[in-house]
């Protein structure tokens, strides 16, 4: 989603804020632009200069060794568009009437039409299609009206027509704002959607994610939801939504390895899919480790007692993590037998309210920023306050890469799956620690409610610890098989992904990672469904990928294969090589392992698979078109 970088200190700040830029790259962006306010000792005011441009953020980088600006306070911005089309004129920053104000915006205001429509009727002109030019024109209205009353045009001022502003906004927003007549002020606020602020030596920074500012400052402090800051050479004034002054002390960011590397890789996403051993290891180490008292507990952080009160979970999950989160429903409820159902997060508003005390709200979310997950884990919990009995508790946990994000900051209990930072836009490694989260809670429900018999979880668990091991193989294997055949595929306009059972979210898996990177149509079905409409589908230039992993549905599955290669489909397996994987044109085989474990292997060959294509199609693989890393709007 957008992205915003601030500064103000004692350096150029438009080196400073490309810099920042480049670092939330990784979120996907249509457009850039920044705006800096130089300060001239003959006039006590400043003069306001903008650059903008559309595509990457190259374009604006070579825009202004053009046409270079000074001034050492400046906002930056990246956008992903959501209203009005990637052009100049949508770009941020936007400006006030007077052409003095300078916004930038990461989100949606919800009632900007009606707010349009009474600046038009004050016979101010808007120029751009965007939600957020609406926010400087205000701002412009307040301070107009605030100089008329003879307040002085300073920081102070700024800070309180943003104030006053901000209570006619509805949405999810993070603003940044400012004004040629107070050099000296930058003014941030964050309804909802995520504002870091970062203390340097004697600078200040905002940006809309930590990794932007760790090259710049270790020392951050996240805005809490409806708070307004004022940033000055000086130092930061934080401020509630009613005005009131907050202290709160900022802390040391810890995080090892927020610098981006591509190391020798060609693109992220594959130096991340190469990373899986390191993070399945990792994960082992932390929360499986085999010299632990009991050799199949899970060391996570929840209560003991909290499992033994829980007798149904509901997850709450987008995208990628929303597979993730099937794979968990499905050993949560076959493995450990706890009721378990997964909701896209945008349709959770519409679900039955809660009925069972004993539920257990779990929101998975790689980036802990994404605006569907968290609204719909606010709802719930909204929903369950209401609730005046006093037996009625309610219990959440987050499963998230980010320590440092709101979902994290706002759930009782967090899971941290500690993939490392993830650039590619498309999940891989995240979408394994995400799984390997579930298989740790699946351990930890088995036992504490004995479903499962001892030697039942201590294989599982056995089972896991051998996972790294046989995904180094994998990678290694299927990374030069993918790249050998992704020539076949160049031309392919759809692909049918098939998979049953644990695997049927694999499938779904497989079918979102083509589309995402390689723009090829691609559709994840549960393999009974095949004949009840897809197959209509089929001919020889329809692709069909089936998983078919020995276990419970394994017939079943190749015999769906069978009914796709009838039609003439090429059928290509991913599956342990034996006599029944000879129907296959084409094998990615996968050891023979346990069904239980089969989707943190089956998944290895769809990821390579996608990537292959993509690179072969010389696309954007690490930062497709019109898709966010975090996905910050509802
Ligand atoms: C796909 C992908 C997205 C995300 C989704 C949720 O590769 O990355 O589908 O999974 O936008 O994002 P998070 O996990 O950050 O909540």
């Amino acid at each position: 989603m957008c992205g915003i970088f601030g500064v103000i200190g004692s350096r150029e700040s438009s080196s400073l804020i490309l810099d920042g830029l480049r670092r939330l790259e990784y979120r996907g962006y249509d457009s850039a632009g920044l705006a800096t306010i130089q300060y001239s000792r003959n006039n006590q005011f400043g003069e306001l200069f903008t650059r903008k441009s559309k595509g990457k953020l190259i374009n604006l980088s070579n825009l202004l060794q053009k046409k270079p600006i000074q001034g050492h306070l400046g906002i930056g911005h990246t956008r992903w568009a959501t209203h009005g089309k990637p052009n100049e004129t949508n770009a941020h920053p936007h400006l006030d009437f007077s052409g003095q104000i300078a916004v930038v915006q990461n989100g949606i205001i919800e009632n900007y039409r009606d707010l349009s429509k009474s600046l038009q009727l004050k016979g101010i002109k808007l120029i751009s299609e965007t939600d957020t030019e609406i926010i400087p024109q205000l701002i412009g209205l307040e301070i107009e009206n605030m100089l008329g009353k003879g307040l002085l045009a300073n920081g102070k001022t700024l800070l309180s027509a943003v104030q006053k502003v901000l209570t006619l906004l509805d949405g999810t927003y993070s603003i940044a704002v400012i004004w040629s007549k107070a050099p000296d002020a930058l003014v941030v606020a964050r309804s909802q959607a995520p504002l870091v602020l970062g203390f340097g030596e004697g600078e200040f920074f905002c940006a809309s994610d930590t990794p932007a500012l760790v090259g710049f400052t270790r020392t951050v402090l996240p805005l809490e939801d409806n708070e307004v800051a004022l940033l000055t050479p000086l130092g930061i004034e934080l401020y509630d939504e009613n005005g009131n002054r907050q202290r709160r002390a900022p802390s040391l960011f810890k995080g090892t390895e927020l610098f981006a590397d591509k190391k020798s890789f060609r693109h992220f996403m594959l130096k991340e899919i190469y990373e899986q051993p390191e993070t399945a290891q990792l994960w082992i180490d932390r929360y499986l480790p085999s010299d632990s008292p009991s050799e199949n507990s899970v060391a996570f952080p929840i209560t003991k007692s909290l499992v033994e009160k829980i007798d149904q979970i509901q997850i709450i999950a987008c995208g990628t993590s929303r597979h993730a989160a099937m794979v968990g429903a499905y050993l949560l409820e076959q493995f450990a037998g706890v009721r378990t159902n997964v909701y896209f997060a945008s349709e959770f508003r519409y679900s039955p309210p809660p009925v069972s005390s004993n539920t257990l709200t779990i929101g998975v979310s790689q980036s802990g920023e994404t605006a569907d997950t968290l609204a719909a884990l606010r709802m719930e919990k909204e929903r369950r306050d209401l609730i005046e009995d006093s037996n009625f508790s309610f219990h959440q946990l987050g499963i998230t890469n980010r320590l440092d994000s709101s979902l994290a900051r706002e759930m009782d209990n967090v899971i941290d799956i500690g993939s490392g930072i993830e650039i590619g836009v498309a999940a891989t490694k995240t979408f394994l620690g995400q799984m390997l989260a579930f298989y740790g809670l699946t351990l930890l429900f088995a036992s504490n409610k004995q479903k499962r018999s001892t030697k039942e979880i201590l294989e599982l668990s056995n089972d896991l610890r051998l996972v790294p091991k046989q995904l180094v193989d994998l990678i290694k294997k299927h990374d030069a098989l993918s790249k050998e055949i992704a020539h076949m595929f160049v031309e392919t306009k759809d692909v049918i992904f098939l998979g049953r059972g644990i695997n049927y979210p694999i499938a779904l898996e497989g079918a979102l990672k083509l589309k995402e990177i390689s723009y090829i149509h691609a559709q994840g079905y549960p393999a009974g469904e095949l004949k009840h409409g897809p197959i209509a589908l089929l001919d020889q230039h329809v692709p069909v990928i089936s998983i078919a992993v020995p276990g419970v549905v394994y017939e079943k599955v190749l015999s769906n294969s069978q009914e796709a290669k009838a039609r003439d489909a090429r059928l290509i397996g991913v599956a342990p090589n034996g006599s029944e994987s000879a129907i296959f044109d084409e094998l990615f085989s996968i050891p023979k392992v346990s069904e239980w474990i089969s989707p943190l292997l089956t998944v290895i060959p769809l990821q390579l698979f996608s990537y292959h294509i993509a690179a072969h199609k010389g696309l954007d693989v690490d930062q497709p078109r019109n898709l966010a890393k975090s996905v910050t709007v509802e």
